[in-house]
């Protein structure tokens, strides 16, 4: 009898070879970064497969290649020309972001973006059909490249993605994305993908028309060709949808949209998206005057602050993800301990990533709410029933713990106290593999102490989750002077195996966030008690471009977990409580949880306070933002991150601190150092201790 890969390796015998490995013939115009083949049918099949590179992005010298070929085909005319991708990863990531870095100024970003326009026009305007062949990602100027095609194929395998996400960098389409889009879907389904960014399915793209057609990956090159020698009619929007992109309906519309974004960002910090409704409200029916201000636009939000702080973000994400690139590590098996509020979603964003989980608890009632909560979040995030059927199948009850024999992982995630977590590391430890990376989502507790129930301490790690784990990208990865440095690389390897981003830190108290974190919460609660409306405070919180202010954050984090970390944290690093957080403790107002804490909670939602005759000091947001900066900048001189990069990716992803601001260090650089540490002395003079000013303020300017 064959086994299953010998039958699979028939079967790819027989059928076409993945467009992917698609061999050249005889026939083939070699470029750098493209490789033109023509076959029998005068078909000619344009492959894009950068050199040196694991992903096509579309660089300078890529278009520049791209407009030569296109002189070539419409020398020779064939047939049709399919694009497609060699590389294994995709379609086409989008544009050289590195390109937007140093640009010299309005000029010279202007010639960029419109040389991109003029090479996607001039694809367009080729006189045979010509169809974007797509797998795996299509993003940005992909995605703007296979709208300049008559026609688009794409894998319907789950690994395809298609989008426009310009405007988590602060822009938006310039290549002709925004002249393209609306026209093909209707105006609704075109601003839904530009405004969110969200990247779609193929069967989703094909739903709302952004594709022709959705195939099985052996069937792409079949599909192309029949496109190519019978084409049918070009597809775009008709009826209601075509009549959104009306002259008389635009301003209607375009009101509705911006009040829609307004909900979640605003002009003055996230431009892009109100400049891309303007343009499509006011130039929709002049396509050469809508390429001129779509690159226009472009080229002026891109030297923004917002664009080029965004931009510095992708790369600090960037960065920690390459920390947890390991050669030969593949984690499949994890085992949590513990099924609380932390180690039950643990548990089921592991299975949701395609791990095998094993979840033990004492307690078989905290195991059946983890099962609940876990198909929930299955629910929400794969949809299809039988994806969500293979997730819960992933996901095992163990009340014994019989995975952690067999586990590549093992995450503690038991109650915050030393006595039971070091009483079950020593059970644990004989029981697991010599070579099974050990983990602890301790959120307080010096990875030193806990170490010393192990017989071989080196290998402790803290992998220190968010709450809610599902939302938080962040991981901090935490380290003692003795964790063997190959377990926490291999800890951050298994971070990015279930994507999140993995940012080192030492073990010391409160590690990077909950240290920062906590003194700009405590300044909030010193307002609060000083009689500043929470509301008051939560909005300028919420002006500065923080997600949720701080009073609103504190209730729903927890009172009493807040007073329990800022407890820990004042023993080890001095600071008053306030004594209105201890009072509300003391009365059971614990916030969200229990209905009550600084707001009152109806449904969940806080009722605002009154705020006519309200005392707001004009210092109000430097209050609270330089507790925050100044123990960052201590965290920095600490050297409980490694370098400032780091600690902007921790913060940012870990508190939410305004992207736009490009994180706390490079906020403190932007505003000036000198400036910065001058206001930190003006609020040390006023309000005392609290704000004295850290040591490693000097070093910032080096
Ligand atoms: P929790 O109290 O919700 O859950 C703890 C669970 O552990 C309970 O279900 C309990 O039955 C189980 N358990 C206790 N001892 C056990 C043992 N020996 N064997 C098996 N199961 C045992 O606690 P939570 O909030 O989930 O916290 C867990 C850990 O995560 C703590 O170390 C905490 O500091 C940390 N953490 C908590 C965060 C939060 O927001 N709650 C955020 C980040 C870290």
């Amino acid at each position: 009898m064959a086994t299953r890969q010998e039958s699979t390796n028939k079967q790819m015998e027989t059928e076409k070879p993945s467009i992917v490995l698609e061999p050249a013939t005889n026939n083939t115009s070699c470029y750098q970064h493209w490789f033109l083949e023509r076959d029998d049918d005068h078909i000619a099949w344009l492959a894009c497969d950068k050199k040196e590179a694991s992903t096509n992005v579309l660089s300078a010298a890529v278009l520049e290649e791209l407009d030569n070929i296109l002189g070539e085909l419409e020398q020779t005319l064939p047939k049709a020309v399919v694009i497609y991708s060699r590389k294994k990863k995709g379609f086409i990531a989008g544009a050289d972001i590195n390109e937007f870095l140093n640009l010299g100024g309005q000029k010279e970003a202007t010639a960029m973006i419109q040389r991109g326009q003029r090479i996607f026009d001039r694809l367009e305007a080729l006189k045979c059909p010509t169809i974007a062949l797509i797998h795996g990602f299509c993003l940005g100027g992909g995605m703007e490249l296979a709208l300049a095609c008559r026609y688009r194929i794409a894998d319907d395998d789950a690994g395809t993605k298609l989008g426009l996400p310009e405007v988590k960098l602060g822009i938006h389409p310039g290549f002709g994305g925004t002249v393209r889009l609306p026209p093909l879907v209707g105006a609704p389904a075109a601003m839904d993908m530009m405004l969110s960014g969200r990247a779609l399915s193929a069967r989703a793209a094909k739903k709302i028309g952004v594709i022709d057609y959705a195939v099985p990956s052996r069937q792409l090159r079949f599909a192309a060709k029949e496109v190519a020698l019978t084409p049918p009619k070009v597809k775009k929007a008709c009826g209601w949808k075509a009549w959104t992109n009306n002259r008389l309906v635009r301003p209607l519309l375009a009101t509705y949209l911006e009040k829609q974004v307004a909900k979640k960002a605003t002009k003055e910090h996230y431009p892009a998206p109100y400049a891309m409704i303007g343009i499509w409200k006011k130039y929709f029916d002049d396509r050469e005057s809508m390429l001129v201000e779509e690159a226009a636009s472009v080229s002026r939000l891109v030297l923004g602050s917002t664009a080029q702080s965004l931009i510095r973000v992708f790369f600090l994400q960037e960065a920690v993800k390459s920390l947890g690139r390991v050669k030969n590590y593949t984690p499949q098996h994890v085992h949590v301990i513990g099924g609380g509020v932390m180690g039950g979603d643990i548990a089921a964003w592991c299975a949701l990533r395609g791990l095998t989980v094993t979840i033990q608890d004492k307690n078989r009632e905290s195991l059946a709410r983890v099962m609940k909560r876990a198909n929930g979040l299955f629910k929400k995030k794969l949809k299809q029933p039988r994806l969500m059927q293979a997730a819960l199948d992933r996901l095992m009850p163990d009340i014994e713990g019989y995975g952690i024999a067999k586990a590549d992982v093992v995450v503690e995630a038991i109650f915050e106290n030393v006595e039971a977590k070091q009483t079950l590391f020593k059970e644990l430890e004989p029981r697991m593999r010599k070579d099974a990376l050990l983990a602890t989502n301790t959120s307080s507790i010096p990875l030193q102490i806990l170490s010393e129930a192990l017989a071989n301490p080196t290998r402790l790690v803290g992998l220190h989750f968010f709450n809610p784990v599902a939302q938080m990208q962040l991981i901090e990865i935490v380290s003692s002077e003795i964790t063997d440095k190959n377990v926490a690389q291999r800890a951050a390897a298994f971070a990015r195996k279930i994507d999140r981003l993995p940012v080192p830190v030492t073990s010391t108290h409160g590690f990077l966030v909950n240290r920062v974190l906590m003194p700009y919460l405590m300044e909030a609660v010193i307002l609060e008690a000083e009689g500043v409306p929470a509301d008051t405070i939560d909005k300028a919180a919420l002006k500065f471009g923080m997600p949720m202010g701080p009073i609103h954050l504190a209730d729903t984090v927890g009172l009493d977990i807040c007073l329990s970390v800022a407890k820990n944290l004042s023993e080890q690093f001095g600071g008053e409580i306030p004594k209105r957080l201890t009072d509300l403790v003391e009365a059971g107002q614990l916030g969200v949880k229990t209905g009550k804490g600084f707001y009152e909670y109806k449904k969940g939602k806080p009722q605002k306070t009154a705020t006519e005759n309200a005392n707001v000091p004009a210092d109000l947001t430097d209050r609270l933002l330089f507790r925050l900066l100044n123990e960052c900048v201590s965290c920095l001189h600490e050297k409980v991150v490694a370098d400032a990069d780091l600690l902007d990716t921790g913060v940012i992803f870990g508190t939410g601190f305004a992207p736009f601001r490009g994180g706390p260090v490079n906020y403190i650089k932007s505003n000036g150092v000198a400036k910065m540490k001058a206001k930190q002395i003006a609020l040390y003079e006023k309000y005392g201790d609290r704000f004295n000013l850290s040591p490693g303020w000097d070093a910032l300017d080096r």
